[in-house]
């Protein structure tokens, strides 16, 4: 038992992890060195709770418990201005779904501590800053503060159009990248279909290799 758990503790310490502990979202006051940190010991929290979760028309992801960004004004993607403009998917006013709940802390304007429940060992949430987050908790620039200009950003909240656009391979083929709600056509890509927050084993959270750019692949017959 002691030599599987020592097995275990080596594993956790690669920098390749199935697990989100000890990752950048792993906002605990446990969190590596040289990113922000909070108070509390928990992990989950700043994502999900068991109770007390977000009302279910405002769960944008399952047991919701981070406050949803207010941000009213965003750029969606837009090819409209390149020589061919042949976007066959209908993008959202707005970003929608299990996306909206990546910019409740990567468009920069709440708190990666902005929860509805806390957790039972703090009576608030205090922050250290680390990385590209400050003493607020907020995210402030670098490459993880994706901002509300999402016009040169891959599109998002945009419908998968196989039946229209023929460089896109059958959502039934697709493995590592996925849509939402389920792999259908006319289904949506969001963040969560490239990335895993909870499993950094392909880094930066990606659900799949990009060794010969395999992630694009699963999508574009390219
Ligand atoms: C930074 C935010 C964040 C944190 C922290 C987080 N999750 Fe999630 N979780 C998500 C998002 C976003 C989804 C929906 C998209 C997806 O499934 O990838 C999700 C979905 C899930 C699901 C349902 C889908 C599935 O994979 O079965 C479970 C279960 C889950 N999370 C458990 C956990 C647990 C347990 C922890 C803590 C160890 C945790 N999450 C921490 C954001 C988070
Ligand atoms: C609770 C707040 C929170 C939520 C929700 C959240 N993130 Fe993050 N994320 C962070 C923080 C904090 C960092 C590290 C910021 C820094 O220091 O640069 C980060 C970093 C990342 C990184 C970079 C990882 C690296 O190794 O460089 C990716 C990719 C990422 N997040 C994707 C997502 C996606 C996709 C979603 C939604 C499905 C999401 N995040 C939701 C807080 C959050
Ligand atoms: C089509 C796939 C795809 C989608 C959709 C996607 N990402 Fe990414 N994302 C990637 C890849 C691939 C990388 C790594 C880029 C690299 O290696 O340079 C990345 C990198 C990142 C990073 C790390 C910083 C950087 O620029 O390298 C963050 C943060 C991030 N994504 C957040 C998001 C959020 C939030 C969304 C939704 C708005 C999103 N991603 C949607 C594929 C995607
Ligand atoms: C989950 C599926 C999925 C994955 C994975 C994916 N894409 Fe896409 N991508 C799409 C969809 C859907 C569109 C919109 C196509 C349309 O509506 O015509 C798109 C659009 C694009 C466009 C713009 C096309 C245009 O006409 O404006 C480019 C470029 C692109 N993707 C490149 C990439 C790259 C590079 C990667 C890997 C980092 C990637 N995609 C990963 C689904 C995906």
């Amino acid at each position: 038992m002691k030599k599987l758990l020592l097995g275990l503790m080596v594993l956790a310490g690669t920098s390749a992890m199935a697990t989100i502990v000890g990752t950048k979202h792993d906002l605990s006051s446990a969190a590596p060195a040289g990113q922000v940190k909070t108070n509390t010991g928990q992990v989950c929290v700043f994502c999900h709770t068991p109770h007390n979760a977000a009302a279910v028309a405002a769960q944008l992801i399952p047991l919701w418990n981070h406050t949803t960004t207010a941000t009213a004004t965003w750029q969606m993607y837009t090819n409209a201005n390149v020589p061919v403009a042949n976007l066959q998917g209908t993008v959202d006013a707005s970003p929608t779904g299990a996306s909206l709940a990546c910019f409740s802390c990567h468009d920069g304007t709440l708190a990666v501590g902005a929860i509805g429940n806390i957790p039972n060992d703090v009576a608030s949430i205090t922050y250290t800053a680390g990385g590209n987050v400050n003493g607020s908790g907020l995210i402030t620039g670098g490459n993880t503060l994706l901002g509300t200009d999402l016009r040169n950003d891959h599109p998002i909240a945009i419908t998968y159009q196989d039946n229209l656009d023929t460089g896109l391979n059958a959502p039934a083929t697709l493995t590592t990248a996925r849509l939402f709600p389920t792999n259908a056509t006319g289904n949506k890509v969001q963040c969560a279909s490239c990335h895993d927050v909870h499993n950094s084993t392909f880094a930066p959270f990606l659900r799949g290799t990009m060794v010969g750019s395999a992630l694009c692949r699963q999508c574009h017959n390219k």
